[in-house]
């Protein structure tokens, strides 16, 4: 996963003034919406090829064409594969790469969207349980945008627990607008209600809930405040998409605790994968 970040894909041309749909390792997609959180955040909506498939939880290469060459980075698909249009959602880096362009996307520009969605953050790697705790930090949240609209996954356990971990208060906004709007959906907005527990976070500056989720698991206070019992594997079961430290600390975390990492052929109790775009 690490190696898919920092990866600029140069080997497939992307067909110029081709119709999206024609063959091709990418889709040409058309920017439908952009907003902008901070000034390190923002989130962008566009078209789907209605052949583009995915499972909830997946990423994909997506990027732009830059010189007549695809310059791609890996992105979680925030949006569920039941919605008409694809959602992601993006830090901006001054001296990315990339991000650095993908700040100013506008309605109407095209995006590449690479056809091969793939990713680990997905039920079939995890064994049933009861409850499905999803730790993120940063834009490491988009994945479980996606996740906490599929309403299958409500079916599988008592509760999905979402953390997200930022610096600041504002950094947590895109977590407040998907909850809020998982809540209010008008055919499983009840059972979002009832088993989605959010738990919203920050560690440089005062708020209700502060500090890094490792040592609030250690400490007990996110068990405390959510009212359900310290990890366990019998019972639990953990997605983790953040920075390289959170993935390192938790997953030791979590291994200490007895926590195995899942896989398809052999699901688990845990899985990870890193929020990619840094660039
Ligand atoms: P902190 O402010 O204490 O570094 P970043 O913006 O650097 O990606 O960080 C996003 C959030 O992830 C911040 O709240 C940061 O806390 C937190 N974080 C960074 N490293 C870890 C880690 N090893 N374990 C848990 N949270 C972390």
């Amino acid at each position: 996963m690490t190696d898919a970040a920092n990866t600029t894909m140069t080997a497939q041309p992307a067909e110029a003034a081709a119709p999206r749909k024609s063959g091709g390792a990418f889709n040409r997609e058309t920017v439908l919406e952009v907003q902008h959180y901070t000034d390190r955040l923002f989130r962008f909506r566009t078209t789907r090829d209605p052949a583009f498939r995915f499972i909830n939880g997946q990423f994909a290469m997506i990027g732009l064409e830059v010189e007549g060459k695809p310059l791609l980075r890996a992105y979680s698909m925030a949006s569920a594969n039941y919605e008409d249009d694809l959602e992601f959602f993006s830090i901006k880096a001054p001296n990315g790469p990339l991000t650095s362009r993908l700040q100013h996307l506008k309605v109407g520009d095209i995006v590449l969207v690479g056809r091969k969605p793939t990713g680990t953050l997905v039920q079939s790697s995890l064994l049933p349980g009861k409850r499905l705790y999803m730790f993120s930090t940063g834009t490491g949240i988009a994945p479980f945008s996606s996740v906490i609209k599929d309403p299958e996954v409500y079916d599988l356990y008592d509760h999905l627990i979402l953390v997200h971990g930022c610096r600041q208060i504002a950094e947590l906004q895109y977590g407040f607008d998907i909850v809020k709007a998982a809540r209010e959906n008008e055919f499983f907005g009840d059972v979002v209600t009832e088993k989605l527990i959010h738990y919203p976070t920050v560690t440089r500056e005062p708020f209700k809930y502060q500090g890094r989720a490792t040592d609030l698991i250690e400490n007990g206070k996110l068990f405390a405040d959510i009212g359900q019992p310290p990890l366990n594997p019998a019972e639990d079961r953990v997605m983790i998409c953040g920075s390289p430290g959170l993935l390192r600390d938790l997953v030791k975390m979590l291994q200490d605790r007895g926590f195995r990492e899942g896989s398809s052929g052999d699901p688990a109790t845990y899985v990870i994968e890193k929020a990619f775009v840094e660039q």
